[in-house]
């Protein structure tokens, strides 16, 4: 017998509703709402270079300022790959939760334009990278392929939990870069696109994860795998290939940016938030509070 549609608490249908009708009115397509023609200015981060991993470190001071803004260009379009790598995962996470449920309903009709959204989001960073001419140095062996078997097996709470942890991280990083306007305009515009679109996805997984209520045991459970999913796709955004672009030995470059106080605090800074919306929905604790550490987005 197939499986009966879940049941869609009025709730759910009322938030799904008015995410539809924002995506009526705005939703972008990046084919066109880019200026990919443009040439870089001359002279322009990337990025803050205050958000790059080596910042403030002995090498950094050593580093020329072309050097400098190489390294965001690199480090940008790392993390625009490990977005990739996570949208697709979503993506089919999101196929998962909709193949059960009754596809009239708002609930998943709204996870259906999630997405259509993710789809042209992953074309819009595989462009980026493309046009600045970097290699897409995905998230590593082990994450890539983790990934393959979390987007099969994930529960509802990892589902949402994960999502909302890459979706605030990158939200936290790209909301400062779109407002920062002496910065390149073509990270600026993708990062626009992105904040509006993701501000509703985020909206979407909050709310699906307190929905769910988790018993004790369970709860330790979810929280092992939000540890993992935190810990993995943290400590991907920077792949250890790209300081070789600015004449930095991988090791030694990994090695300065883990040993590097700035970086760190700057994790902390961008998993504030959401690592707070993790606790308040009852998964950080001790089951994971370690992988945090490790990830270094928690003191
Ligand atoms: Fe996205
Ligand atoms: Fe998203």
């Amino acid at each position: 017998m197939p499986p009966q549609p879940a049941r869609t608490a009025p709730d759910r249908e009322r938030t799904a509703e008015r995410l539809l009708a924002s995506s009526a009115k705005l939703s972008f397509n990046p084919l066109t709402d880019v200026d990919w023609d443009a040439d870089p200015v001359p002279g322009a981060y990337y990025c803050p270079p205050r958000h790059l991993s080596l910042y403030g470190t002995d090498l950094w001071e050593r580093m020329t300022e072309e050097q400098r803004i190489e390294l965001s260009k690199h480090e940008v379009a790392s993390i625009a790959s490990v977005g990739i790598w996570f949208e697709e995962i979503l993506m089919q996470m999101l196929l998962r939760h909709a193949f059960d449920r009754d596809p009239t309903s708002n609930h998943v009709q709204y996870a259906l334009t999630e997405i259509a959204d993710e789809c042209r989001h992953s074309i819009m960073f595989a462009r980026m990278i493309a046009k600045m001419g970097v290699p897409a140095y995905g998230a590593g062996f082990v994450a890539h392929n983790l990934g393959r078997l979390f987007k099969a097996i994930s529960t509802h709470s990892q589902t949402f939990g994960g999502t909302m942890y890459v979706e605030e991280i990158l939200d936290a990083f790209q909301r400062e870069v779109m407002n920062d306007d002496t910065l390149q305009p073509l990270t600026r515009q993708v990062s626009r696109i992105h904040v509006i679109e993701e501000a509703r996805h985020i909206s979407y997984a909050r709310e699906e994860l307190v929905r769910k209520r988790l018993g004790p045991v369970r709860r330790r459970y979810e929280q092992l795998f939000i540890g993992l999913i935190v810990y993995y796709a943290t400590t991907a955004l920077i792949h250890p290939r790209l300081y070789a672009a600015v004449g930095i030995d991988p090791k030694v470059g990994r090695a300065a940016a883990r040993a590097n106080p700035r970086w760190r605090a700057t994790k902390i800074e961008m998993a504030q938030k959401v690592v707070s919306v993790l606790d308040r929905a009852g998964l950080v604790g001790r089951t994971n509070r370690w992988l945090l550490r490790a990830a270094g987005v928690v003191a």
